[in-house]
This record gives structure tokens, C-alpha cells and sequence, in this order.
């Protein structure tokens, strides 16, 4: 028996089937007929491509079962390519076979429904252009992540998702069950990185992490994928620099392999191109609150974090991401050392996206000082005791060190230009929402 060789739809678009005969198999994307043809639209994973079935080109049968099949049943299609440019894409499969491998029932999405309702049925929205072209960049973006960390000689290490300490807080910590005691939910990577710079000196990692989030906003989800690096001997500079690499590397990745999906995203391929070629500049919190005083004219107060708002009206000053250091170390993490050339701050930074995308990386200098973060973490109500090992990093050959963390899905929202960071994941998890 010969096997079917199945092409895929996209090698249609590209014109190199024209006028030959193809197999193709997908799901029925649009569909209507009149009299004694059917206009079917056929997706794969490729494409989508028009198939014209007349009758008389196929058996009476066949032709009766895809003038039947609703959308989204899966089939499988033989016919030639014909270029025509009335059919999107300039190409027309007319059918001379029809095996129907399933007749779906009717699909519940149609069109018009509310976001609420698109994230009730996600598993079957999933197959929608939208959703299809962000997982495509997504999926872009998490191999460029892992490409530039290698290229540059850094190992992936792992670091424990149930963890007994906090990292960034105890008001986000999800508490888990673990036997006879409590512990959480990874808050990052990063502690456990700590230790592992010892031997391999340079590391990354990208997984999924927990903040349980009390707030409703476009930019939070209580689960998330994180991708960090932690090196030893780098200060302050040194990892925003590599930031501001990563980040543009990230995007030019996404300008090689997905233009078509920016387009069918509505983005400005443009605007993102320009923001790849140019550098990041690099401003001071000081500086910051500067700038929202004389060109906002806001009344805004030293020593408070950066609210959505405000980042907003910064951002209107750049066109490219930006990267905000020296925060005030009373709102810090505990691990985040004070700049000794201006100790109410501390040598940390964030690098907040243009357009209102906010914050998308945030990392720090790793303070060394075990006396200043014991006096911290007691201020907080933490147990001393769950941080000796990571003091004792402090007391075995201690070394300056840094990195950071970057949000996958504040990114993927900033390059594919969404309206809400739950479509930059497959299956979000929010305050509110934790179905299907
Ligand atoms: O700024 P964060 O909290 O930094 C850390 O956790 C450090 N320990 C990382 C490190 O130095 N290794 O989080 C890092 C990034 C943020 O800049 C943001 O992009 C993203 O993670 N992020 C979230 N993304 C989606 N939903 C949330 N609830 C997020 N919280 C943080
Ligand atoms: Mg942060």
C-alpha cells in the first residue's frame, strides 16, 4: 500500500503546489453551500485555504457528507491547487476527494461572545487565529529564551516549585499541603539559584511560578512563567545589560520567524523592527519621579513604588523599554542590597515595556550583608532559621552576584500588542479563574 503524503496548507500559500494534486487534512474553518457546491475554508496548523466542491467532481456521497459537515469536523481533502485571487491567501484546493474523519457537533463559539464566555470554552477557543498566532510567537519567544542563555554559555539549572520560604513577599505566597507541614508555591527561582552560581557560575531557567495576586488587573496572573539568570561576579550594569540584550534578541527572534502572525495580530511589524535595531536607555528611580513631576505635572512622592499610572505616563516619554534602577530599599525585597553610593536605595532594577505593557523584567545585586537581611526578614515576621542555607552562601567563598527575572506572558503581551495577559497563555489562572 502507497502512504498518503499529507501536505501542509502553507506550502499551498507559498505557491509551490500550484496546478498539482495535493492531499490536505484539517478542520472545516468556514463552511456554506449553495445547490451543488460547498465553499468550505480548511485550517491546519499551517494555514487556513479555500476548497471548492462542486458536484459531479466527487461521489454523490462524498459530496452529501461535506455539505453536511459543520465547523470544526476534521477531514481530510484530495483536490488541485488553482491559483485565484478572489480566495484568500490567492489559492483555491478544488476537491475531487472528501473523507470526513469526524462530523463535529455544533461548535458552541460562533461569533459575538463575551471574553467571559471565550475563557469558559478556552480549550475550543485555543483553535482561534488569535489564539493560535500568539501560541505560535509564544512559542518563538520561549526558544529564543533558551537560545540566548546557551549561546552565551549559561547552564539551565532547577530550583524546587514547593518551597518553605518566601522570596518576594509573603502576601503572594500560595500555601501547599505537604504532608504534616506548609509550605509554597515557587515564588522564583532565584534563591535556589543562589547556590547553584557556586559551581556553574552562570544559569538560567524559565518555569512556571505562583503569586497569588488579590488584584483584578490586565497585567497579573496567579500562575506565570518566569525565565531567570543568575551569574556570579556581576553587578548592576552587568545584568541589565544582559537584559536589555535578551529582550531585544527576543524580539528580532519573533520579526524572523512570525510576521505573519504580527499581521494577524494587527501589530505594527514597523514599530517593533525600530524598537529592535535601538538601545534601552537606563534611568534612575530619581529620575523617574523627575520626569513625572516637570513633563506630567504629578504629584508624586519619594519612596513609593510605581504604580501602573505612573508607569503609563513614563513610558510616553520612550519609545523603546526602559530600565528603572536604584528603587527605595524599604520597598524591596530583602535580598535587595543598598547602593552604597546612595544607600535609600538599592542596587536593583526594572525594565518596564513602552505602551502601558509595565513592567516585564525586575532583578537585582544580591545583597551579601547577613546581618541587614536577618533584620529585614524578622521586620516581616520571617522565621531566621529557613534562611540559614541561604546565609550560609554568605559564609562559604561569598561572591558579588546578580540576575533577574522576566515575565514570559508580559512579554508575549507587549510583542503581540493584547489587550490582557490572560491570552498569553494557554489556560490562565486568575483570581477569578482557575476553569478549565
Ligand atoms: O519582579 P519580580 O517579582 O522579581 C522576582 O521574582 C525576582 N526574584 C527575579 C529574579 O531576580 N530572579 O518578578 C519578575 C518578573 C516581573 O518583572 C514581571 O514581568 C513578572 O515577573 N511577573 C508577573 N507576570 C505575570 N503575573 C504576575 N503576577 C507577575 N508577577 C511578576
Ligand atoms: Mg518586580
Amino acid at each position: 500500500m502507497v502512504e498518503t503524503t499529507w501536505t501542509k496548507i502553507d506550502e499551498v500559500l507559498s505557491g509551490k503546489k500550484t496546478n498539482q494534486e495535493v492531499n490536505i487534512r484539517g478542520w472545516i474553518y468556514r463552511t456554506r453551500s449553495s445547490g451543488s457546491i460547498v465553499f468550505t475554508v480548511i485550517r491546519d496548523s499551517s494555514g487556513v485555504l479555500q476548497a471548492t466542491i462542486k458536484k459531479g467532481n466527487l461521489p454523490d456521497k462524498e459530496f452529501e457528507d461535506a455539505k453536511k459537515a459543520l465547523i470544526e469536523s476534521s477531514v481530510e481533502l484530495t483536490g488541485t491547487v488553482k491559483e485565484d485571487n478572489r480566495a484568500p491567501g490567492g489559492f483555491e484546493l478544488q476537491v475531487t476527494k472528501v473523507n470526513i474523519i469526524h462530523f463535529a457537533e455544533p461548535f458552541p463559539i460562533a461569533k459575538d461572545h463575551s471574553p467571559e464566555f471565550l475563557l469558559d470554552n478556552r480549550h475550543l477557543w485555543l483553535r482561534s487565529q488569535k489564539l493560535t498566532s500568539v501560541l505560535k510567537i509564544r512559542s518563538t519567544i520561549v526558544g529564543a529564551i533558551h537560545k540566548f542563555f546557551r549561546d552565551r554559555g549559561y547552564y539551565e539549572f532547577e530550583a524546587p516549585v514547593l518551597q518553605p520560604n518566601q522570596c518576594e513577599g509573603g502576601s503572594t505566597l500560595f500555601e501547599v499541603k505537604y504532608y504534616d507541614n506548609k509550605i509554597y508555591l515557587s515564588q522564583s527561582w532565584q534563591l535556589y539559584a543562589e547556590a547553584g552560581i557556586f559551581s556553574l557560575e552562570k544559569i538560567y531557567n524559565m518555569g512556571p511560578t505562583f503569586r497569588a495576586e488579590r488584584s483584578k488587573t490586565s497585567r497579573h496572573l496567579s500562575e506565570f512563567w518566569m525565565a531567570e539568570m543568575e551569574a556570579a561576579w556581576m553587578n548592576l550594569h552587568d545584568v541589565t545589560e544582559v537584559a536589555k540584550d535578551e529582550v531585544r534578541f527576543i524580539l528580532k527572534e519573533v520579526l524572523k520567524h512570525n510576521k505573519k502572525e504580527l499581521t494577524i495580530l494587527g501589530q505594527d511589524i514597523k514599530k517593533l523592527e525600530k524598537i529592535s535595531e535601538k538601545k534601552f536607555p537606563t534611568i534612575t528611580y530619581t529620575e523617574a519621579l523627575d520626569i513625572l513631576r516637570e513633563k506630567e505635572k504629578m504629584d508624586v512622592t519619594w519612596g513609593k513604588d510605581l504604580r501602573t499610572n505612573e508607569e503609563e505616563r513614563l513610558m510616553k516619554h520612550f519609545d523603546t523599554p526602559v530600565v528603572v534602577t536604584n528603587y527605595p530599599v524599604e520597598i524591596m525585597a530583602f535580598y535587595k542590597p543598598r547602593d552604597p553610593k546612595d544607600p535609600k536605595t538599592a542596587l536593583c532594577f526594572d525594565m518596564i515595556a513602552p505602551e502601558g505593557y509595565g513592567e516585564i523584567v525586575g532583578g537585582s545585586e544580591r545583597s551579601l550583608d547577613i546581618e541587614d537581611m536577618t533584620k529585614r526578614l524578622k521586620a516581616m515576621g520571617e522565621k531566621i532559621e529557613n534562611y540559614e542555607w541561604y546565609f550560609d552562601l554568605r559564609r562559604y567563598g561569598s561572591v558579588p552576584h546578580s540576575g533577574y527575572g522576566l515575565g514570559v506572558e508580559r512579554v508575549v503581551a507587549w510583542i503581540c500588542g493584547l489587550d490582557n495577559i490572560k491570552d498569553a497563555i494557554p489556560f490562565p489562572r486568575t483570581l477569578l479563574r482557575f476553569r478549565p
